[in-house]
């Protein structure tokens, strides 16, 4: 099957922004997709409420490794609150969109810095359910159908 991807997303998967491991990162959290196999996983520095540093790490494929990039962009420096508005949709149109086959890959963006904001509260010992919601399981996701 032939896809059109826009320019930007073939920037971000041809130079993908923020690749790496941050070291004694604050939250770090890992999300898969069980239908494709595609594991991606955010790391955060937080300083107060701030994301003053994300990297990512995504075993997946080129969408997945653009949606990540563009994600880390969007939410580095930015606070909390900011980076949990942040929906797989704005990350899509902040690259000029997916082909629709390819939405689900974004979705795991948005997963993995829910996940990682929930370890670093979880470090913390407070309970990230109120603050972050359900993150989403794909099993339970139906992009993939
Ligand atoms: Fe699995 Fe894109 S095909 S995340």
């Amino acid at each position: 099957m032939a896809f059109t991807y826009s320019e930007k997303v073939m920037d971000h998967f041809a130079n993908p922004r923020n690749v790496g491991e941050i070291e004694n990162a604050d939250g770090i959290g890992e999300v898969g997709n069980s239908k494709c196999g595609d594991i991606m996983k955010m790391y955060l520095k937080i300083e107060g409420n701030v994301l003053v540093d994300v990297k990512f790490k995504t075993f997946g494929c080129g969408a997945a490794i653009a949606t990540s990039s563009m994600a880390t962009e969007l939410i580095k420096g930015k606070t909390i609150d900011e980076a949990l508005k942040l929906t797989n949709k704005a990350v899509m149109e902040a690259l000029d969109g997916l082909p629709p086959v390819k939405v689900h890959c974004s979705v795991l963006a948005e997963q993995a810095i829910k996940a990682a904001i929930s370890d670093y509260y979880k470090k913390q010992g407070i309970d990230p359910t109120p603050i972050v919601g359900d993150i989403g399981d794909c099993d339970h996701c139906d992009h993939c159908e």
